[in-house]
């Protein structure tokens, strides 16, 4: 049976991944492609328990232990779920990957080992990513959205120069990716999602 494609979301905060993954979703629904939507961390039973513990605001948690633990939940989510669809012809759509682990707790947080860690995983979680769309704003727009939450995790509480340095180290790993479609969000939602939309249905028309 043909593959099912995977296709993995990635951006900073505030980028609009949930809203533009659900109005993804219901396109696909509509034109009744089979598909399945999961999130990182998370996705199994034991991935969501996992990212009760690392979205907590009293962690303090160091990078390593935080990475190994985002593997943990990725693993799992990986070979029970993600495959598994891929197997069955089903495209899968992912709310961030191992990219994240290497953005936030490897290169903004300046350790090495997540970095080796993540040359060794790379492609074993690679493999059968069709297409990464990368969702993309100015540090400004990023810090504004964010600001309309009314909670905010570990992560989202980090602030300006954090989140400065989550772009610009998405912007670098991602320049050279060839499986990359970058999309601006600052721009109006509308076309942002027909954006994506149709560089997916090419995707999956191949
Ligand atoms: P979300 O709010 O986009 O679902 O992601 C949860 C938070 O976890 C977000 O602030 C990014 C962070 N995160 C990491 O730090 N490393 C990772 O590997 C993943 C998947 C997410």
């Amino acid at each position: 049976m043909k593959k099912g494609k995977f296709i993995v979301f990635e951006g900073n905060e505030g980028t609009g991944k949930s809203t533009h993954i659900k109005r993804l979703s219901k396109h696909l629904d509509s034109i009744s492609h089979k598909h399945m939507v999961t999130r990182e961390p998370g996705g199994t039973d034991f991935g969501e328990k996992v990212r009760t513990i690392l979205l907590d605001t009293q962690s303090q948690l160091d990078p390593l232990s935080e990475a190994l633990l985002f593997y943990s939940s990725r693993i799992m989510n990986y070979r029970n779920v993600i495959l598994e669809a891929i197997n069955r012809g089903e495209t899968v759509i992912c709310d961030r990957f191992h990219f994240s682990t290497l953005v936030y707790q490897g290169m903004c947080q300046d350790c090495k080992e997540v970095t080796d860690l993540h040359m060794v995983l790379d492609n074993y979680f690679s493999k059968y990513i069709s297409l990464i769309i990368y969702l993309d704003a100015d540090v400004e727009t990023c810090l504004s959205r964010m600001g309309r939450r009314s909670t905010s995790d570990k992560f989202e509480s980090q602030g300006r120069d954090f989140i400065t340095k989550v772009k610009s180290s998405y912007d670098t790993l991602f320049s050279t990716n060839k499986k990359v479609f970058r999309v601006d969000t600052a721009n109006n939602a509308d076309i942002v999602s027909d954006l994506i939309i149709e560089r997916v249905q090419e995707v999956i028309n191949e």
